[in-house]
């Protein structure tokens, strides 16, 4: 109640008056969005905000929030809108609503990026709340399982046919050598890693005082990582000369990651206008949560798969400097070699293996209602 009040405290009144026609109060509308912020963002920056005007609510995206080296052609960021309208579809219905979205054809900073109108619909809430706050990235290692297993939970979920699923066993070491290749190349690019380090979250405080980007127990490396990189941090200036060590060690971590795997599970898409990007977020999303429920840990791999593929495709460019892109060439030429689907316009590949679910402590955390939700009367 008292976050109600302080939402209607800043509500923003407009001269022509209220306008209050829909079926959902306000209050119902705070359950589906506390439930909804809980949606993956590319490293929690949490990029949208939300307007309720009484008949529809419309979402905001923030480029401050969104700016990133690796936010290439705003591709991750409309795939995580995606991921937010999976999570209000799925917490609507868990609340007897069904979500109509509206989405536009290109997405633009600062304006309207999506906007619902809930309708009345039968009441549908079997595990599914208690799944949209469970869900989870874990960069832990794995224990590791089937990836056929995978690919079947995952084919299962997949709600659109423009986006194929399949994968593949991490058994050949010369692919685990080619995503760790491409995994590691921020620390090869002072922009990236200087993005990067701005979400990391890298003491007690720095994770109590803040409610977005990763809290360092959440980033599944060893303490002694952790104070290195709170180091770097702090001496940016040496980040060059320090550049080989970061690389080794993150590689040695990730490979064993990899190993522990079941394999990668591949999402792709052939069309990436607005509307399949926001389809393959949406999509990625509920599969994301089943794999979860059914036992699995998840990790995107977006630095092995969205962007190289992306810049293969020219669907995007990057400013990176050239041993970057090598390294991304390379790494990604010889997957395609080795792995299904690597042909494909646009590919977002995960790290799945049997986990048990991540523990309270190891969680990110979400900004307040109170900054998140604004009424527009
Ligand atoms: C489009 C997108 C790309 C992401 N890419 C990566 C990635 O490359 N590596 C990674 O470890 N996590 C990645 N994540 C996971 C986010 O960092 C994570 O969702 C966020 O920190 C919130 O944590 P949670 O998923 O545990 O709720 C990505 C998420 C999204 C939506």
């Amino acid at each position: 109640m008292a976050i109600q009040n302080q939402i209607l405290n800043q509500t923003v009144r407009k001269k022509n008056g209220s306008n209050k026609s829909s079926n959902i109060n306000l209050q119902q509308l705070m359950k589906i969005i506390e439930l909804a912020k809980w949606a993956p963002t590319p490293d929690n920056c949490q990029p949208f905000t939300f307007q309720w005007n009484g008949t529809s609510l419309n979402i905001i995206s923030h480029l401050e929030f969104a700016e990133h080296a690796y936010n290439t052609n705003n591709i991750p960021t409309i795939i995580s809108l995606g991921s937010l309208l999976e999570y209000i579809y799925q917490a609507s219905l868990s609340e007897g609503y069904y979500a109509n979205i509206e989405i536009p054809s290109t997405l633009n900073f600062g304006k309207s990026c999506a906007k619902i109108k809930f309708t009345n619909t039968f009441k549908k809430n079997h595990s599914l709340v208690k799944k949209l706050k469970e869900r989870s990235t874990d960069r832990r290692s794995f224990k590791g399982g089937e990836i056929s297993n995978v690919i079947e939970v995952a084919q299962k979920s997949n709600q659109y046919k423009e986006v194929k699923v399949n994968g593949y066993s991490l058994k050949d070491s010369s692919v685990i050598k080619s995503l760790t290749l491409m995994e590691t190349t921020c620390f090869r690019w002072h922009k990236a890693s200087k993005d990067l380090l701005k979400w990391l979250r890298l003491t007690k405080k720095e994770v109590k005082s803040t409610d977005s980007g990763l809290p360092y127990k959440n980033l599944g490396l060893p303490f002694k990582e952790i104070l290195a990189i709170r180091f770097l941090r702090r001496f940016f200036f040496l980040s060059k000369l320090f550049a080989p060590l970061a690389i080794f060690n993150y590689g040695q971590q990730m490979k064993s990651c990899l190993r522990s795997s079941a394999g990668i599970l591949n999402l792709s898409v052939e069309s990436t206008d607005f509307k399949s990007l926001v389809k393959l977020g949406r999509t990625a999303t509920s599969i994301w949560l089943d794999l979860n429920e059914q036992g699995y840990g998840v990790q995107p791999l977006s630095q092995s798969s969205l962007l190289p593929s992306s810049l293969k495709s020219n669907i995007a460019t990057i400013d990176a400097p050239k041993n970057v892109l090598t390294a991304l060439q390379k790494g990604w030429s010889e997957l395609q070699k080795k792995s299904p689907s690597q042909e494909s316009k646009l590919v977002w590949s995960f790290r799945v293996g049997l986990s048990d679910s991540l523990p309270e402590s190891m969680r990110t955390k979400r900004r307040s209602l109170v900054d998140l939700l604004k009424v527009i009367e």
